[in-house]
Protein backbone atom coordinates (compact mmCIF):
# COMPACT_ATOMS: atom_id res chain seq x y z
CA UNK A 1 0.00 0.00 0.00
CA UNK A 2 1.22 3.27 -0.82
CA UNK A 3 1.46 6.65 1.51
CA UNK A 4 -1.22 6.35 3.75
CA UNK A 5 -1.46 10.14 5.10
CA UNK A 6 -4.83 10.32 6.86
CA UNK A 7 -7.29 10.91 3.89
CA UNK A 8 -10.15 13.85 3.91
CA UNK A 9 -13.47 11.91 3.24
CA UNK A 10 -15.95 14.11 2.23
CA UNK A 11 -19.99 13.73 1.02
CA UNK A 12 -20.26 13.21 -2.34
CA UNK A 13 -23.33 14.86 -3.81
CA UNK A 14 -23.94 14.36 -7.55
CA UNK A 15 -25.26 18.07 -8.02
CA UNK A 16 -22.78 19.64 -5.85
CA UNK A 17 -19.33 21.19 -6.91
CA UNK A 18 -16.90 18.61 -6.80
CA UNK A 19 -13.81 19.77 -4.57
CA UNK A 20 -10.38 17.95 -6.02
CA UNK A 21 -8.15 16.17 -3.37
CA UNK A 22 -5.05 15.64 -3.32
CA UNK A 23 -4.16 12.25 -4.58
CA UNK A 24 -3.33 9.50 -1.21
CA UNK A 25 -2.85 6.53 -3.35
CA UNK A 26 -1.48 5.11 -6.28
CA UNK A 27 -2.99 3.72 -8.79
CA UNK A 28 -0.21 1.33 -9.95
CA UNK A 29 -0.54 -1.89 -9.40
CA UNK A 30 2.71 -3.28 -7.46
CA UNK A 31 3.27 -6.88 -8.70
CA UNK A 32 6.08 -7.72 -5.94
CA UNK A 33 3.50 -7.55 -3.21
CA UNK A 34 2.31 -10.47 -2.66
CA UNK A 35 2.34 -13.95 -0.33
CA UNK A 36 2.28 -17.20 -1.84
CA UNK A 37 -0.80 -19.24 -0.46
CA UNK A 38 -2.37 -22.89 -1.06
CA UNK A 39 -5.49 -24.20 -0.18
CA UNK A 40 -7.27 -27.76 -0.61
CA UNK A 41 -10.70 -27.87 -3.07
CA UNK A 42 -11.89 -31.77 -3.08
CA UNK A 43 -7.99 -33.04 -2.09
CA UNK A 44 -6.32 -30.69 -5.01
CA UNK A 45 -4.09 -28.55 -3.82
CA UNK A 46 -4.72 -25.05 -5.17
CA UNK A 47 -2.34 -23.00 -5.43
CA UNK A 48 -1.84 -18.78 -6.04
CA UNK A 49 -0.56 -15.54 -5.14
CA UNK A 50 -2.39 -13.22 -3.27
CA UNK A 51 -1.94 -9.35 -3.74
CA UNK A 52 -3.86 -7.88 -0.43
CA UNK A 53 -5.07 -4.07 0.50
CA UNK A 54 -4.90 -3.16 -2.95
CA UNK A 55 -6.11 0.55 -2.83
CA UNK A 56 -7.96 0.82 -6.11
CA UNK A 57 -8.94 4.58 -6.02
CA UNK A 58 -6.54 7.38 -5.38
CA UNK A 59 -8.39 9.27 -3.13
CA UNK A 60 -10.91 6.98 -1.01
CA UNK A 61 -13.84 7.82 1.02
CA UNK A 62 -12.99 4.77 3.33
CA UNK A 63 -9.58 3.08 2.18
CA UNK A 64 -10.51 0.28 4.19
CA UNK A 65 -13.37 -0.33 2.21
CA UNK A 66 -12.02 0.56 -1.57
CA UNK A 67 -9.96 -1.97 -0.86
CA UNK A 68 -9.48 -5.05 -3.13
CA UNK A 69 -7.37 -8.12 -2.86
CA UNK A 70 -5.92 -10.20 -6.40
CA UNK A 71 -5.73 -13.79 -6.59
CA UNK A 72 -3.60 -14.92 -9.31
CA UNK A 73 -2.78 -18.98 -9.95
CA UNK A 74 0.18 -20.09 -9.38
CA UNK A 75 0.70 -22.10 -12.45
CA UNK A 76 0.71 -18.18 -14.80
CA UNK A 77 4.20 -17.70 -12.91
CA UNK A 78 5.71 -20.31 -14.69
CA UNK A 79 6.79 -20.22 -18.45
CA UNK A 80 4.26 -22.02 -20.45
CA UNK A 81 1.92 -22.38 -17.60
CA UNK A 82 -1.62 -23.24 -18.10
CA UNK A 83 -5.06 -23.82 -16.01
CA UNK A 84 -8.16 -25.22 -17.61
CA UNK A 85 -6.90 -24.44 -21.31
CA UNK A 86 -6.10 -20.80 -20.36
CA UNK A 87 -3.04 -19.10 -19.95
CA UNK A 88 -1.58 -15.69 -18.29
CA UNK A 89 -3.10 -13.89 -21.08
CA UNK A 90 -6.23 -15.36 -21.61
CA UNK A 91 -7.54 -16.27 -17.91
CA UNK A 92 -10.76 -14.61 -17.41
CA UNK A 93 -11.05 -12.03 -14.60
CA UNK A 94 -13.62 -13.47 -11.76
CA UNK A 95 -14.69 -9.86 -10.04
CA UNK A 96 -17.03 -11.23 -6.88
CA UNK A 97 -18.71 -9.01 -4.35
CA UNK A 98 -19.58 -10.12 -0.92
CA UNK A 99 -22.51 -7.30 -0.71
CA UNK A 100 -25.48 -8.34 1.43
CA UNK A 101 -28.06 -6.48 2.53
CA UNK A 102 -26.68 -3.32 0.93
CA UNK A 103 -24.30 -3.50 3.75
CA UNK A 104 -20.65 -2.89 3.35
CA UNK A 105 -18.91 -5.80 1.27
CA UNK A 106 -16.02 -7.44 2.16
CA UNK A 107 -13.45 -8.82 -0.47
CA UNK A 108 -14.23 -12.44 -1.14
CA UNK A 109 -11.45 -14.35 -0.36
CA UNK A 110 -10.81 -17.90 -1.25
CA UNK A 111 -12.08 -19.71 1.09
CA UNK A 112 -12.73 -24.28 1.50
CA UNK A 113 -15.89 -23.97 3.71
CA UNK A 114 -17.88 -21.51 3.39
CA UNK A 115 -20.55 -20.41 5.63
CA UNK A 116 -23.62 -20.71 3.15
CA UNK A 117 -22.52 -23.78 1.33
CA UNK A 118 -20.22 -25.42 3.62
CA UNK A 119 -17.79 -25.95 0.48
CA UNK A 120 -15.44 -24.35 -1.05
CA UNK A 121 -16.55 -21.05 -2.35
CA UNK A 122 -16.92 -19.55 -5.78
CA UNK A 123 -13.01 -17.86 -5.39
CA UNK A 124 -11.55 -20.83 -4.84
CA UNK A 125 -13.52 -22.38 -7.38
CA UNK A 126 -12.71 -19.88 -10.00
CA UNK A 127 -8.87 -20.42 -8.84
CA UNK A 128 -8.81 -24.10 -9.27
CA UNK A 129 -10.54 -23.76 -12.93
CA UNK A 130 -7.49 -21.24 -13.94
CA UNK A 131 -9.33 -17.44 -13.12
CA UNK A 132 -7.88 -14.77 -12.00
CA UNK A 133 -9.84 -13.69 -9.01
CA UNK A 134 -10.49 -9.85 -8.19
CA UNK A 135 -12.31 -9.36 -4.97
CA UNK A 136 -13.33 -5.93 -4.10
CA UNK A 137 -14.48 -4.54 -0.74
CA UNK A 138 -16.99 -1.89 -1.31
CA UNK A 139 -18.88 0.90 0.92
CA UNK A 140 -21.82 -0.32 1.84
CA UNK A 141 -25.07 1.44 3.90
CA UNK A 142 -23.54 2.08 7.30
CA UNK A 143 -19.83 2.67 5.94
CA UNK A 144 -18.77 6.09 7.82
CA UNK A 145 -15.58 7.83 5.85
CA UNK A 146 -12.25 8.36 7.16
CA UNK A 147 -12.91 11.59 8.05
CA UNK A 148 -15.43 9.83 11.07
CA UNK A 149 -17.95 12.04 10.03
CA UNK A 150 -19.90 10.99 6.94
CA UNK A 151 -22.21 8.34 5.70
CA UNK A 152 -20.29 7.72 2.92
CA UNK A 153 -21.54 4.50 1.59
CA UNK A 154 -25.33 5.32 0.50
CA UNK A 155 -26.62 4.70 -3.25
CA UNK A 156 -25.24 4.50 -5.50
CA UNK A 157 -21.09 4.62 -3.64
CA UNK A 158 -21.12 0.50 -3.84
CA UNK A 159 -21.45 0.86 -7.31
CA UNK A 160 -19.43 3.88 -7.93
CA UNK A 161 -16.49 1.38 -6.19
CA UNK A 162 -16.97 -1.34 -8.02
CA UNK A 163 -16.84 0.48 -11.08
CA UNK A 164 -13.30 1.90 -9.63
CA UNK A 165 -12.10 -1.40 -9.01
CA UNK A 166 -12.61 -2.62 -12.70
CA UNK A 167 -11.25 0.47 -13.62
CA UNK A 168 -8.26 -0.28 -11.53
CA UNK A 169 -7.65 -3.53 -13.24
CA UNK A 170 -7.73 -2.30 -16.49
CA UNK A 171 -5.57 0.78 -15.26
CA UNK A 172 -2.86 -2.12 -14.87
CA UNK A 173 -3.26 -4.68 -17.50
CA UNK A 174 0.21 -4.47 -18.63
CA UNK A 175 1.03 -4.62 -14.49
CA UNK A 176 -0.76 -7.49 -13.85
CA UNK A 177 1.30 -10.72 -13.98
CA UNK A 178 -1.85 -12.53 -15.44
CA UNK A 179 -5.46 -11.99 -16.16
CA UNK A 180 -7.46 -10.67 -19.49
CA UNK A 181 -9.20 -7.29 -18.73
CA UNK A 182 -11.82 -7.69 -21.69
CA UNK A 183 -12.63 -10.99 -19.99
CA UNK A 184 -13.89 -9.67 -16.48
CA UNK A 185 -17.29 -11.47 -14.98
CA UNK A 186 -19.00 -10.27 -11.76
CA UNK A 187 -20.98 -12.21 -9.74
CA UNK A 188 -22.89 -11.59 -6.77
CA UNK A 189 -26.11 -12.46 -4.69
CA UNK A 190 -29.10 -10.26 -3.26
CA UNK A 191 -27.91 -7.02 -2.78
CA UNK A 192 -24.90 -7.84 -4.33
CA UNK A 193 -27.10 -9.69 -7.51
CA UNK A 194 -27.83 -6.15 -7.57
CA UNK A 195 -25.07 -4.79 -7.99
CA UNK A 196 -23.60 -7.14 -10.47
CA UNK A 197 -26.78 -6.45 -12.65
CA UNK A 198 -25.87 -2.47 -12.04
CA UNK A 199 -22.21 -3.21 -12.94
CA UNK A 200 -23.10 -5.03 -16.20
CA UNK A 201 -25.81 -2.71 -17.26
CA UNK A 202 -24.18 0.23 -16.63
CA UNK A 203 -20.52 0.14 -18.42
CA UNK A 204 -19.14 3.39 -18.97
CA UNK A 205 -22.39 5.49 -18.13
CA UNK A 206 -21.36 8.97 -17.65
CA UNK A 207 -23.85 9.34 -14.83
CA UNK A 208 -21.71 8.27 -12.29
CA UNK A 209 -18.49 10.16 -13.52
CA UNK A 210 -18.66 12.90 -11.12
CA UNK A 211 -18.93 10.43 -8.04
CA UNK A 212 -16.01 8.01 -9.44
CA UNK A 213 -13.57 11.84 -9.74
CA UNK A 214 -14.47 12.39 -6.23
CA UNK A 215 -12.74 8.89 -5.13
CA UNK A 216 -9.86 9.03 -7.73
CA UNK A 217 -11.17 6.30 -9.61
CA UNK A 218 -9.18 5.82 -12.91
CA UNK A 219 -9.78 6.88 -15.72
CA UNK A 220 -10.57 4.01 -17.82
CA UNK A 221 -13.51 1.86 -19.46
CA UNK A 222 -15.89 0.07 -17.33
CA UNK A 223 -17.96 -1.86 -18.82
CA UNK A 224 -17.05 -5.74 -18.62
CA UNK A 225 -17.86 -9.16 -20.63
CA UNK A 226 -20.31 -10.99 -18.02
CA UNK A 227 -22.57 -10.63 -15.10
CA UNK A 228 -23.71 -13.52 -12.63
CA UNK A 229 -26.11 -12.50 -10.57
CA UNK A 230 -28.12 -14.58 -7.89
CA UNK A 231 -31.55 -13.98 -6.53
CA UNK A 232 -30.97 -9.76 -7.65
CA UNK A 233 -32.94 -7.07 -4.71
CA UNK A 234 -33.22 -4.56 -7.95
CA UNK A 235 -35.79 -2.50 -9.88
CA UNK A 236 -36.52 -1.37 -6.10
CA UNK A 237 -38.68 1.47 -7.67
CA UNK A 238 -41.25 -1.11 -8.38
CA UNK A 239 -40.42 -3.88 -6.43
CA UNK A 240 -43.00 -3.16 -4.30
CA UNK A 241 -45.59 -3.68 -7.01
CA UNK A 242 -44.14 -6.63 -8.28
CA UNK A 243 -44.24 -8.46 -4.77
CA UNK A 244 -47.77 -7.77 -4.02
CA UNK A 245 -48.76 -8.47 -7.72
CA UNK A 246 -46.99 -12.28 -6.39
CA UNK A 247 -48.30 -12.45 -2.46
CA UNK A 248 -51.96 -10.39 -2.31
CA UNK A 249 -53.80 -12.31 -0.60
CA UNK A 250 -51.25 -13.94 1.60
CA UNK A 251 -51.66 -11.77 4.69
CA UNK A 252 -49.36 -13.17 6.87
CA UNK A 253 -45.41 -12.19 7.02
CA UNK A 254 -42.50 -14.05 8.29
CA UNK A 255 -40.00 -10.45 8.28
CA UNK A 256 -39.00 -10.33 11.53
CA UNK A 257 -40.74 -8.05 13.52
CA UNK A 258 -37.78 -6.00 14.55
CA UNK A 259 -36.45 -3.86 11.24
CA UNK A 260 -32.99 -2.66 11.19
CA UNK A 261 -32.66 0.34 12.76
CA UNK A 262 -32.86 2.94 10.46
CA UNK A 263 -31.56 5.40 12.53
CA UNK A 264 -27.95 4.25 13.25
CA UNK A 265 -25.62 5.73 15.70
CA UNK A 266 -22.88 8.21 13.78
CA UNK A 267 -20.11 5.76 13.65
CA UNK A 268 -22.34 2.82 13.90
CA UNK A 269 -19.14 1.49 12.12
CA UNK A 270 -18.96 0.05 8.59
CA UNK A 271 -18.31 -3.32 9.77
CA UNK A 272 -20.42 -5.76 7.84
CA UNK A 273 -23.00 -8.06 9.39
CA UNK A 274 -23.16 -6.18 12.85
CA UNK A 275 -24.88 -3.14 13.80
CA UNK A 276 -23.43 -0.82 16.53
CA UNK A 277 -26.25 0.32 18.90
CA UNK A 278 -25.49 2.14 22.27
CA UNK A 279 -22.66 -0.14 23.45
CA UNK A 280 -24.50 -3.53 22.07
CA UNK A 281 -23.28 -4.67 18.81
CA UNK A 282 -26.49 -6.66 17.25
CA UNK A 283 -25.71 -9.03 14.40
CA UNK A 284 -27.56 -8.66 11.28
CA UNK A 285 -26.94 -12.28 10.04
CA UNK A 286 -29.67 -14.82 9.53
CA UNK A 287 -32.15 -15.23 12.36
CA UNK A 288 -33.77 -18.12 13.61
CA UNK A 289 -35.31 -19.87 11.02
CA UNK A 290 -37.46 -21.60 8.49
CA UNK A 291 -39.08 -21.99 5.02
CA UNK A 292 -39.98 -24.75 3.62
CA UNK A 293 -37.48 -26.92 5.93
CA UNK A 294 -34.35 -24.53 5.04
CA UNK A 295 -31.98 -23.53 7.21
CA UNK A 296 -31.67 -19.81 7.62
CA UNK A 297 -27.90 -20.36 7.55
CA UNK A 298 -28.47 -20.60 3.82
CA UNK A 299 -29.70 -17.34 3.85
CA UNK A 300 -27.06 -14.60 2.65
CA UNK A 301 -25.24 -12.55 4.92
CA UNK A 302 -27.35 -9.31 5.76
CA UNK A 303 -30.66 -10.14 4.73
CA UNK A 304 -33.37 -9.33 6.93
CA UNK A 305 -33.82 -11.62 9.38
CA UNK A 306 -36.46 -14.11 9.08
CA UNK A 307 -38.76 -15.18 11.90
CA UNK A 308 -39.96 -18.67 12.54
CA UNK A 309 -43.59 -17.28 13.28
CA UNK A 310 -45.90 -15.40 11.21
CA UNK A 311 -47.74 -11.96 11.49
CA UNK A 312 -50.90 -10.62 10.45
CA UNK A 313 -50.89 -8.18 8.04
CA UNK A 314 -52.66 -4.96 9.54
CA UNK A 315 -55.84 -3.68 7.79
CA UNK A 316 -53.75 -0.91 6.31
CA UNK A 317 -50.70 -3.18 4.58
CA UNK A 318 -54.00 -5.16 3.22
CA UNK A 319 -55.06 -1.90 1.65
CA UNK A 320 -51.11 -0.97 0.60
CA UNK A 321 -51.16 -4.45 -0.79
CA UNK A 322 -53.82 -4.22 -3.56
CA UNK A 323 -53.32 -0.71 -4.51
CA UNK A 324 -49.53 -1.87 -5.12
CA UNK A 325 -50.90 -4.98 -7.20
CA UNK A 326 -53.30 -2.67 -9.37
CA UNK A 327 -50.09 -0.65 -10.23
CA UNK A 328 -47.97 -3.43 -11.41
CA UNK A 329 -49.70 -4.05 -14.94
CA UNK A 330 -49.13 -0.36 -16.26
CA UNK A 331 -45.35 -0.66 -15.54
CA UNK A 332 -44.98 -4.44 -16.82
CA UNK A 333 -46.73 -2.79 -20.37
CA UNK A 334 -44.79 0.07 -20.61
CA UNK A 335 -41.66 -2.15 -20.91
CA UNK A 336 -43.34 -3.38 -24.23
CA UNK A 337 -40.99 -7.22 -23.73
CA UNK A 338 -41.08 -9.68 -25.89
CA UNK A 339 -40.88 -13.47 -25.02
CA UNK A 340 -37.75 -15.70 -27.35
CA UNK A 341 -41.23 -16.39 -29.63
CA UNK A 342 -41.32 -12.38 -30.43
CA UNK A 343 -44.79 -12.62 -27.91
CA UNK A 344 -46.16 -9.64 -26.34
CA UNK A 345 -45.84 -9.79 -22.05
CA UNK A 346 -48.33 -8.42 -20.75
CA UNK A 347 -50.93 -8.17 -17.82
CA UNK A 348 -54.61 -7.07 -17.85
CA UNK A 349 -55.64 -5.04 -14.96
CA UNK A 350 -56.49 -8.00 -13.00
CA UNK A 351 -52.81 -9.04 -12.86
CA UNK A 352 -53.59 -11.84 -15.35
CA UNK A 353 -52.11 -12.13 -19.03
CA UNK A 354 -49.11 -13.39 -21.03
CA UNK A 355 -46.53 -12.32 -18.70
CA UNK A 356 -48.15 -14.03 -15.75
CA UNK A 357 -48.02 -17.34 -17.82
CA UNK A 358 -44.38 -16.30 -18.92
CA UNK A 359 -43.95 -16.20 -15.26
CA UNK A 360 -45.55 -20.19 -14.50
CA UNK A 361 -43.75 -21.19 -17.56
CA UNK A 362 -40.34 -20.63 -15.68
CA UNK A 363 -41.74 -22.02 -12.36
CA UNK A 364 -42.86 -24.86 -14.33
CA UNK A 365 -39.59 -25.83 -16.03
CA UNK A 366 -38.11 -25.42 -12.48
CA UNK A 367 -40.70 -28.45 -11.11
CA UNK A 368 -40.07 -29.83 -14.60
CA UNK A 369 -36.39 -30.49 -13.64
CA UNK A 370 -37.30 -31.79 -10.56
CA UNK A 371 -39.68 -34.62 -11.73
CA UNK A 372 -37.01 -35.12 -14.21
CA UNK A 373 -34.53 -35.82 -11.64
CA UNK A 374 -37.44 -38.39 -10.04
CA UNK A 375 -38.95 -35.84 -6.78
CA UNK A 376 -42.15 -36.29 -5.79
CA UNK A 377 -44.13 -33.17 -6.07
CA UNK A 378 -47.65 -34.89 -5.84
CA UNK A 379 -48.40 -33.20 -2.30
CA UNK A 380 -47.65 -29.43 -4.20
CA UNK A 381 -50.95 -27.98 -4.48
CA UNK A 382 -49.91 -25.34 -6.68
CA UNK A 383 -48.53 -28.06 -9.77
CA UNK A 384 -51.21 -29.80 -12.11
CA UNK A 385 -48.99 -32.85 -13.18
CA UNK A 386 -49.77 -35.31 -15.71
CA UNK A 387 -47.71 -38.51 -16.60
CA UNK A 388 -45.04 -36.88 -15.51
CA UNK A 389 -45.39 -33.47 -17.04
CA UNK A 390 -46.09 -30.20 -15.27
CA UNK A 391 -49.52 -28.95 -17.40
CA UNK A 392 -50.03 -26.12 -14.99
CA UNK A 393 -48.72 -23.85 -12.37
CA UNK A 394 -51.58 -21.82 -10.27
CA UNK A 395 -49.61 -18.49 -8.77
CA UNK A 396 -52.26 -17.85 -5.85
CA UNK A 397 -51.64 -21.49 -4.68
CA UNK A 398 -48.18 -20.85 -5.26
CA UNK A 399 -47.68 -17.77 -3.31
CA UNK A 400 -49.59 -19.55 -0.16
CA UNK A 401 -46.98 -22.11 -0.71
CA UNK A 402 -43.61 -20.28 -0.42
CA UNK A 403 -45.22 -17.91 2.19
CA UNK A 404 -44.90 -14.10 2.38
CA UNK A 405 -41.62 -13.09 4.22
CA UNK A 406 -42.23 -9.43 3.72
CA UNK A 407 -45.44 -7.39 5.11
CA UNK A 408 -46.43 -4.47 2.11
CA UNK A 409 -44.95 -2.46 1.26
CA UNK A 410 -42.33 -4.87 1.11
CA UNK A 411 -39.40 -2.38 0.59
CA UNK A 412 -40.11 1.16 0.33
CA UNK A 413 -41.82 0.70 4.08
CA UNK A 414 -43.89 3.67 4.91
CA UNK A 415 -41.91 4.40 8.05
CA UNK A 416 -38.20 4.00 6.38
CA UNK A 417 -37.64 1.40 8.26
CA UNK A 418 -36.06 -1.28 5.61
CA UNK A 419 -32.56 -1.58 4.17
CA UNK A 420 -33.38 -0.47 1.25
CA UNK A 421 -34.73 3.17 2.63
CA UNK A 422 -31.55 3.24 4.74
CA UNK A 423 -29.38 2.39 1.71
CA UNK A 424 -31.26 5.71 -0.15
CA UNK A 425 -30.17 7.72 3.13
CA UNK A 426 -28.73 10.76 3.34
CA UNK A 427 -24.90 11.51 4.09
CA UNK A 428 -26.45 12.02 7.76
CA UNK A 429 -28.04 8.98 8.08
CA UNK A 430 -31.61 9.94 7.51
CA UNK A 431 -33.57 6.98 5.82
CA UNK A 432 -35.06 8.02 2.43
CA UNK A 433 -37.94 6.72 0.97
CA UNK A 434 -37.50 5.73 -3.22
CA UNK A 435 -41.21 5.55 -4.39
CA UNK A 436 -43.84 8.17 -4.53
CA UNK A 437 -46.29 5.91 -3.28
CA UNK A 438 -44.92 5.40 0.05
CA UNK A 439 -43.92 8.76 0.27
CA UNK A 440 -47.24 10.24 0.30
CA UNK A 441 -48.22 7.39 3.12
CA UNK A 442 -45.32 8.10 5.22
CA UNK A 443 -46.88 9.79 8.60
CA UNK A 444 -43.92 11.94 9.64
CA UNK A 445 -43.95 15.34 8.68
CA UNK A 446 -40.36 15.88 6.70
CA UNK A 447 -40.04 12.73 5.54
CA UNK A 448 -38.06 13.04 2.00
CA UNK A 449 -37.46 11.15 -1.12
CA UNK A 450 -34.04 10.20 -2.57
CA UNK A 451 -33.18 12.03 -5.50
CA UNK A 452 -34.57 10.56 -8.96
CA UNK A 453 -30.88 10.48 -9.82
CA UNK A 454 -29.87 8.09 -7.47
CA UNK A 455 -33.12 5.95 -7.68
CA UNK A 456 -32.50 5.63 -11.36
CA UNK A 457 -28.58 4.98 -11.14
CA UNK A 458 -29.81 2.40 -8.72
CA UNK A 459 -32.15 0.19 -11.19
CA UNK A 460 -30.02 -1.52 -14.33
CA UNK A 461 -33.70 -1.22 -15.89
CA UNK A 462 -33.27 1.91 -17.29
CA UNK A 463 -29.82 1.75 -18.78
CA UNK A 464 -30.74 -0.94 -20.81
CA UNK A 465 -31.12 -0.18 -24.24
CA UNK A 466 -29.32 3.74 -23.56
CA UNK A 467 -26.96 5.10 -25.92
CA UNK A 468 -23.14 5.31 -24.60
CA UNK A 469 -23.79 2.49 -22.07
CA UNK A 470 -21.83 -0.67 -23.13
CA UNK A 471 -24.06 -3.16 -21.11
CA UNK A 472 -22.41 -6.77 -20.91
CA UNK A 473 -22.60 -9.14 -23.51
CA UNK A 474 -23.35 -12.26 -21.37
CA UNK A 475 -25.81 -12.50 -18.31
CA UNK A 476 -26.23 -15.37 -16.10
CA UNK A 477 -29.43 -14.56 -13.52
CA UNK A 478 -30.68 -17.06 -10.98
CA UNK A 479 -33.59 -16.73 -8.68
CA UNK A 480 -34.63 -19.47 -6.42
CA UNK A 481 -37.91 -21.48 -7.49
CA UNK A 482 -39.09 -20.88 -3.11
CA UNK A 483 -37.27 -17.17 -3.02
CA UNK A 484 -39.64 -14.77 -1.61
CA UNK A 485 -37.22 -12.09 -0.55
CA UNK A 486 -38.71 -10.28 -4.09
CA UNK A 487 -40.88 -11.08 -6.95
CA UNK A 488 -39.61 -13.50 -9.56
CA UNK A 489 -41.15 -11.23 -11.57
CA UNK A 490 -38.18 -8.60 -10.70
CA UNK A 491 -35.03 -10.79 -11.58
CA UNK A 492 -37.41 -12.05 -15.13
CA UNK A 493 -38.16 -7.93 -16.27
CA UNK A 494 -34.30 -7.95 -16.10
CA UNK A 495 -33.72 -10.78 -17.95
CA UNK A 496 -36.39 -9.89 -20.40
CA UNK A 497 -35.51 -6.05 -21.06
CA UNK A 498 -31.82 -7.76 -21.53
CA UNK A 499 -32.39 -10.35 -23.85
CA UNK A 500 -34.81 -8.25 -26.17
CA UNK A 501 -32.31 -5.86 -26.48
CA UNK A 502 -29.91 -8.56 -27.87
CA UNK A 503 -27.93 -9.82 -24.93
CA UNK A 504 -26.96 -13.27 -24.16
CA UNK A 505 -29.36 -13.74 -21.41
CA UNK A 506 -29.36 -17.22 -19.51
CA UNK A 507 -32.38 -17.27 -16.86
CA UNK A 508 -33.82 -20.07 -14.76
CA UNK A 509 -35.37 -20.69 -11.12
CA UNK A 510 -33.80 -23.14 -9.50
CA UNK A 511 -35.84 -25.99 -8.09
CA UNK A 512 -35.54 -25.99 -4.37
CA UNK A 513 -33.80 -22.69 -3.68
CA UNK A 514 -34.52 -20.39 -1.36
CA UNK A 515 -32.69 -17.03 -0.90
CA UNK A 516 -29.04 -17.84 -2.03
CA UNK A 517 -26.39 -17.74 -4.27
CA UNK A 518 -23.16 -19.19 -5.98
CA UNK A 519 -24.77 -22.59 -5.00
CA UNK A 520 -24.64 -24.31 -8.76
CA UNK A 521 -20.41 -23.52 -8.99
CA UNK A 522 -19.87 -25.81 -11.48
CA UNK A 523 -22.82 -24.92 -13.68
CA UNK A 524 -21.63 -20.97 -13.44
CA UNK A 525 -18.13 -22.13 -14.20
CA UNK A 526 -19.54 -24.07 -17.16
CA UNK A 527 -21.33 -21.46 -18.13
CA UNK A 528 -18.63 -18.73 -17.96
CA UNK A 529 -15.71 -21.00 -19.47
CA UNK A 530 -18.81 -21.16 -22.46
CA UNK A 531 -18.76 -17.72 -23.29
CA UNK A 532 -14.84 -16.96 -22.51
CA UNK A 533 -13.42 -19.70 -24.75
C1 LIG B 1 -31.09 -8.71 0.82
C2 LIG B 1 -32.28 -9.36 1.03
C3 LIG B 1 -33.45 -8.65 1.07
O1 LIG B 1 -34.63 -9.25 1.28
C4 LIG B 1 -33.43 -7.26 0.88
O2 LIG B 1 -34.57 -6.58 0.92
C5 LIG B 1 -32.22 -6.62 0.64
C6 LIG B 1 -31.06 -7.34 0.60
C7 LIG B 1 -29.84 -9.50 0.78
O3 LIG B 1 -29.85 -10.69 1.13
O4 LIG B 1 -28.81 -8.94 0.38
Amino acid sequence: VSSAAATTAKTVKADAPIKVKQAKYSLKFNAKNYTKETLKLEGQAVAFRAYRDVVYTAKPASVASESMSIFIPEAYFQKGGTVNGYTAKTAPIFLPNGVGGYMPGESKEPSASERMSGGANASLVALSKGYVVAAPAVRGRTTVGDDGKTYVGKAPAFLVDYKAAVRYLRHNRHRLPAGNTDRIISDGTSAGGALSALLGATGNSKEYDAELRAVGAANERDDIFAAMAYCPITDLDHADMAYEWMFNGVNEAYQHSAPMSPLLPLNAGSMPGALKVGDAVVPLGPGPVVQGGSAAADRPDNAPVEDSSAVEMTQAERVASDQLKALFPAYVNSLGLKDRQGRALTLDEDGTGSFADYIKSVYAASAQSALDAGEDLSALDWLTIENGMVKDVDLAKYAAWATRLKAAPAFDKFDRSSAENDEFGTTDNTPRHFTGFSLTRDKEAGATMATWDDVRRMNPMYFIGQQDVTVAPHWRIRHGAKDRDTSLAVPALLALKLQDSGYDVDFASPWGKGHAGDYDLDALFDWADGICK
